[in-house]
């Protein structure tokens, strides 16, 4: 009855965690959840504002399928205020969500007989993306000893003549890694020999500690910002993940294919989130510097807390709002006989006995390691590492 491109995906796990979560809570069982990557803070008062006035002012009807000109202009405004960038409007598209935005980028990019690079552990949705896109997606691990970071020699082993394209997110989701400018630098020579389009996924880009400085590989040269599509949005920096706003810059030909594969799917996202996403990227930043700060204080918080559970070894993330700690110490104590998945069963045992939601290690690629979110609060922080801690000492 199905069709085979899609028999082969399964939800979302992240999804699916906070789903199971909910219902327990929904139970009335007290459930710490770090499951879902969302900022645990309101939409900003002026965001929410422009939104009213959108509705009260009428503005309430289909847009163009790839979003309003004042919206895509503040993009263009963006790019160049924050990364040196220069784009046309002709070469933004507004979709809804940066999820949606990617979906449509791959669906006119890649093709049967392509393989796209992923580096491992990577966000739960692009593998799925690109095979819904029926080319095939090419696992590249990278070693947890190098902050999960992709390297030019591991990169160029992975290259064949059907390699289409390569995937960075920086910071990433899930290990908060950060590339920084001589880390893409030499990534850059190895895509520019081969020509690979990049998809860059910024979406963490303004959720950055320690003074780090953000970067991506369209910066480095004019000659690669050609090959490279910058994914963006408001989700994560405005705390507004349910408006569904994203946006992507890159090669006009491109950017007008995905605007007509969105005029014939979904059509314009939201006027009024649009309206919104007005505000958020041209009015005032400061709730998101207050945001990042919150977020550094429990980054900092947690993985003391990590640390002082016997076993448990972490990368510092320099970005986004999660950490990946490797619970591999604990896996011969969970499933003995060394079959499948580890982390699955080490997060249901988390739910089941700790009431802690995290997310399994597999859906990113990465069986030795659990994901939390820490968008949630202070004092759901410590319980929850309390709880993790005193499941763990039972499996001894
Ligand atoms: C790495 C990454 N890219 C893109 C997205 C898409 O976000 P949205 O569709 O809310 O814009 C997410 C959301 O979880 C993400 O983690």
């Amino acid at each position: 009855m199905l069709t085979q491109r899609i028999s082969q995906i399964k939800p979302s796990p992240t999804l699916a965690i906070d789903a199971k979560a909910k219902s327990m809570l929904a139970q009335g069982i007290d459930i710490v959840n770090f499951g879902i990557g969302e900022p645990d803070f309101e939409t900003p008062e002026n965001i929410k504002e422009a939104a009213i006035k959108a509705i009260r002012d009428g503005f309430t009807r289909y847009t163009p399928a790839g979003g309003v000109l004042a919206l895509k202009e503040a993009i263009v405004e963006k790019f160049k205020r924050d990364n040196d960038l220069d784009y046309r409007p002709e070469e933004i598209i507004v979709s809804c969500g940066g999820k949606h935005a990617l979906y449509n980028l791959f669906q006119v990019l890649f093709e049967k007989g392509d393989e796209v690079i992923v580096p491992s552990p990577y966000w739960v949705s692009y593998p799925p993306m690109v095979m819904l896109a029926e080319a095939t997606p090419v696992i590249v691990p990278t070693p947890e000893a190098n902050g999960f970071k992709l390297t030019p020699e591991v990169l160029r082993a992975h290259i064949t003549p059907r390699t289409k394209g390569l995937i960075l997110n920086s910071p990433s989701n899930p290990t908060g890694s950060v590339y920084t400018r001589s880390e893409l630098a030499a990534l850059a020579e190895v895509i520019l020999d081969h020509k690979l389009f990049v998809v860059s996924d910024d979406i963490y880009e303004k959720i950055l500690f320690d003074g780090l400085e953000f970067f991506n590989l369209a910066q480095l040269d004019p000659e690669l910002k050609k090959l490279v599509f910058v994914l963006n949005g408001v989700s994560k920096t405005y705390a507004m993940t349910g408006w569904r706003i994203g946006y992507l810059a890159g090669d006009a030909r491109v950017i007008k294919a995905v605007t007509n594969l969105q005029s014939q799917s979904t059509s314009n996202p939201c006027s009024i989130a649009q309206k919104a996403a007005l505000e958020a990227i041209n009015g005032p930043q400061d709730a998101v510097a207050a945001m990042v700060q919150e977020f550094a204080w429990r980054r900092d918080d947690i993985l003391t807390r990590v640390a002082r559970i016997p076993g448990l070894k972490c990368v510092k993330p320099g970005g986004a709002f999660y950490v990946f700690p490797n619970f591999s110490y604990y896996y011969n104590k969970i499933k003995p006989d060394g079959q499948g998945s580890y982390s699955d069963p080490l997060a249901d045992f988390l739910l089941e006995e700790a009431h802690v939601a995290l997310v399994a290690g597999i859906g990113f690629g990465e069986d030795a390691c659990l994901r939390f979110s820490y968008a949630t609060s202070r004092e759901r922080i410590a319980t929850g590492l309390a709880r993790i801690e005193a499941a763990l000492q039972k499996l001894g």
